[in-house]
């Protein structure tokens, strides 16, 4: 049931003469202004309530097909994804670029993709280890794109959800043009080679929060600091002095460059992990993580399952989150959602 109705004029046509409709694809968060963020968060907090309620959400994606493309390891962003379509009625179809596909025969990625794409697929979910991948896909597909995650670039839903568990949190007015504003909080951890600390900085700042950014040199450079035009802090009491939340990442040792040399898990923890000490100087300050976690390295087990921790919260709220982002690329009205 790919629908493509008649484009506007912010619409776009691609090198390859496939149609973009303004606002239904999601690559990157810097496709999301603050009113855009607000709407989605808006439409997310309301199904949250429903859900939280044990209502049924209204299955406005019925009879649509939603493909979940994982090329890359995940837990909770695919099973995220498939729960929030099936609750709207969507139907989800698997596809891994394996050697159980012809990927494993020679044909090309995005061979592949314009085939699985001409059975009609409305929404492409994809998660790849290759950087900008998703906006790629526009230029080869009918079907909305999705990012979940590309390389070490951009991660939006994730941004997305986090920013939502912050309102939740802290119980804040999505009406206000700057949401955010006033809330500082501190990213730890290794954000040159992840992408949630890079989509979780821009968005949060999208919404007028207050960043640092804190880590090693050899995982979070000057220059990430610089172009995402956060502070950097080498000292991570200094990092969460004041703060309001904590987001804290593991190191992606699967990304790493081979002549990168880090502390042994112990003295890393030492100096870079949350322990109770830390957390008990920002009493009132979340913890948040996008998982997975390295219990005992980035987060200690007493902070992880305190009463700060709002780390399962933000898994529990990416349904929502992804519920939205599928309805609005299906050109679902995000306030009608909002209205169930
Ligand atoms: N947060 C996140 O992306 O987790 P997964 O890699 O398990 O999907």
């Amino acid at each position: 049931m790919n629908d493509h109705p008649a484009g506007s004029a912010s619409d776009s046509i691609t090198e390859t003469g496939i149609e973009r409709i303004e606002g239904r694809d999601l690559c990157g968060v810097d496709e999301l202004s603050a009113a855009d963020t607000c709407e989605i968060l808006r439409a997310a907090r309301g199904l949250s309530a429903h859900l939280d309620a044990g209502r049924t959400p209204v299955p406005v994606l019925h009879e649509r097909v939603v493909l979940s493309m994982f090329n890359e390891a995940s837990t909770r962003t695919r099973t995220s994804f498939e729960i929030a379509a099936k609750r709207l009625g969507a139907h989800v179809i698997g596809f891994v670029g394996d050697a159980s596909t012809s990927l494993s025969k020679g044909e090309t990625l995005p061979d592949t993709v314009r085939n699985l794409d001409a059975m009609g697929i409305d929404v492409i979910v994809v998660r790849d280890r290759e950087d900008g991948l998703p906006g790629r896909m526009c230029a080869w597909v009918r079907a909305r794109v999705v990012n979940a995650g590309d390389g070490r670039r951009d991660h939006p839903t994730q941004a997305l959800l986090d920013a939502l568990t912050l309102v939740d949190a802290f119980d804040i007015d999505l009406t206000k043009e700057r949401p955010f504003s006033g809330l500082r909080i501190a990213i730890v951890g290794d954000i040159d080679n992840g992408r949630v600390g890079k989509s979780d900085t821009q968005l949060f700042q999208t919404l007028g929060a207050d960043i640092r950014l804190a880590g090693l040199p050899s995982i979070l450079s000057e220059a990430t600091g610089e172009r995402l035009g956060a502070p950097v802090f080498r000292d991570l009491d200094a990092a969460i002095e004041g703060v309001d939340a904590v987001v804290m990442l593991r190191i992606q040792r699967e990304r790493l460059a081979s002549d990168v040399r880090l502390p042994d898990p112990i003295t890393y923890h030492r100096d870079w992990g949350l322990d109770t000490a830390r957390m008990s100087r920002i009493p009132h300050a979340i913890l948040m993580h996008p998982g997975p976690i390295n219990r005992g390295v980035e987060v200690d087990d007493a902070v992880l399952e305190g009463p700060n921790s709002r780390v399962l919260r933000q898994v529990t709220l990416g349904i929502p989150v992804r519920m939205a982002t599928l309805a609005r690329a299906c050109g679902v009205p995000l306030e009608t959602l909002d209205a169930r």
